[in-house]
């Protein structure tokens, strides 16, 4: 009750004042001397320059005071020798280490209206301009972030009960599946955390503890603890945390990480500090309730499609259907078979996979995807380029026997579309080095035999931009 009248009180002392004490009103008052925000603390006594103090601090340093014999009003009285500077005091917390204020019932509005979340075709669409291919996957993931929001903003009517949409992502390296992620989250405007499963152990040994995922969240949110609460946490190398098979040791970055996220996947409150990744006496610390933030893992799972092969087999071999034995060994949507039987053998634990119940695959990337995400997305590879050549007047091409040379040494290295930047980065370097030299070049044609190496590029003149035969009209 105390405290929503503090809030209260906060709000009409802000009125009226200037525009930066608004922004600065934001953010919980902080005690400057434990650190404490005013609604742990209760209310703070407010010292020139925004300094606050709680009122526990202020008795004890009273105490202190007169305990010590220590004449005050002298204290005050020193002339310039005992000089305390607030002005320079005001910076010593950072704001990074500040939690901003809740926002109270009037002017808080749901980061995403129930009527600003798009249909799923719309979010479809919207990825559909920077992720080639992965059909599936953008549409299970589209009707997922669907229903999870629109769960979200339905909060308060929960007779049925929508269950929770996290998502479990299995694809090669390099197939987009954190691409994905971040394309969503850009898209919706919430705050997205990152972490790798392989940096997480059990609370209490070396590594982050699982619980500082929240807490990444709650830097990328700005502090913001509503924002956070209905932000996404996304998991890589999720298969790194598989149940090992075989070990007498304790497990405490394998299955025991599983067991500690399932907690977190399901919703729970969680203690986290602010402004840093560990919890220690000086940082301030905050709950968040992770009910409404949506979870997604990824993971590449090596050797998945051997155990699926195998149930398979076995499933044909049996009865009057019995199959050939090496039916499922070329077949390359095995992936897509997957089943939460296969994923347990690989050493996932039933009561963390019960908690992600969308699972979908990506396919690995084949020549043709790879030169469509050169030059398609809206962000490609190819655009940034022309974009940057462009501010020198100069106009960049590529000859369709280029890019296709370029998909073919990136599959070779086999990590997917993350080659592809690395190949072109190589051969952009002297092309980048040398055009801004020569005021006269109009025209710079990237063609096959540069890439491989038996030619160069086709340079044209200003005012000679006659168009090449065979060359894109564009
Ligand atoms: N399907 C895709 N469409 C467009 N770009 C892609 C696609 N897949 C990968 N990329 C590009 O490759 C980079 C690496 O992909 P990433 O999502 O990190 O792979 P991973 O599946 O290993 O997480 C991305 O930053 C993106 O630029
Ligand atoms: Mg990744």
């Amino acid at each position: 009750m105390a405290e929503n009248e503090d809030k209260k009180n906060g709000i009409e002392n802000v009125s009226g004042k200037v525009e930066e004490t608004k922004k600065e009103d934001e953010y919980e008052k902080l005690c400057f001397i434990c650190h404490r925000p005013e609604s742990v603390a209760g209310k703070m006594i407010d010292l020139p320059n925004h300094i606050s103090v709680c009122s526990d601090c202020m008795q004890r340093s009273f105490d202190a005071m007169n305990n010590g014999g220590f004449d005050y009003s002298q204290f005050m009285n020193m002339p310039g020798g005992m000089n305390m500077n607030f002005g320079d005091m005001e910076n010593q917390i950072p704001k990074s280490q500040r939690v901003k204020k809740k926002k109270t019932e009037e002017e808080k509005e749901p980061v995403l209206n129930i009527r600003n979340i798009p249909a799923p075709h719309k979010i479809k669409a919207q990825l559909d301009e920077y992720v080639v291919g992965q059909e599936y996957a953008k549409k299970a993931m589209s009707v997922a972030v669907y229903n999870h929001y629109k769960r979200v903003a339905t909060d308060t009517l929960d007779e049925i009960e929508i269950e929770k949409s996290n998502m479990l992502m299995i694809g090669p390296t390099g197939s987009g599946k954190t691409y994905l992620v971040k394309t969503l989250a850009k898209l919706l405007d919430v705050p997205l955390a990152i972490t790798d499963a392989t940096s997480l152990t059990e609370a209490g040994y070396i590594g982050d503890d699982i619980e500082s995922v929240v807490s990444k969240l709650l830097a990328a949110a700005d502090n913001d603890v509503d924002k956070a609460e209905q932000g996404i946490i996304f998991i890589d190398e999720i298969d790194k945390i598989a149940k090992k098979k075989n070990t007498s040791q304790r497990d405490v970055s394998g299955e025991s990480v599983q067991q500690g996220m399932l907690k977190l996947l399901e919703g729970s409150e969680v203690e986290v500090p602010v402004g840093a990744n560990s919890k220690n006496a000086m940082v301030p610390l905050t709950t968040i309730n992770t009910k409404n933030i949506l979870f997604i893992c990824g993971g590449a799972f090596p050797d998945l499609e051997l155990i699926i092969k195998e149930r398979l087999n076995k499933q044909a071999s049996m009865g009057f259907g019995a199959d050939l034995k090496d039916k499922y060994d070329h077949d390359k949507a095995i992936l897509e078979k997957v089943t939460i039987e296969d994923l347990r053998m690989f050493g996932m634990i039933p009561e963390f996979l019960g908690r992600l119940p969308i699972v979908f695959t990506l396919q690995g990337l084949d020549e043709d995807m790879l030169v469509k995400i050169l030059k398609e997305p809206k962000n490609a590879i190819l655009k940034q380029y022309q974009k940057l050549l462009a501010l020198d007047e100069v106009k960049l091409e590529f000859d369709e026997g280029a890019l296709h040379s370029i998909a073919k040494k990136a599959i070779k290295k086999d990590t997917g579309a993350r080659a592809l930047r690395a190949i072109i980065e190589e051969f952009m370097l002297d092309i980048m080095y040398e055009i801004p030299k020569d005021d006269n070049i109009g025209q710079v044609t990237i063609t096959q035999a540069y890439i491989e190496g038996t030619g160069g590029p086709v340079i044209q003149l200003r005012g000679q931009e006659v168009p090449r035969i065979g060359q894109s009209g564009q």
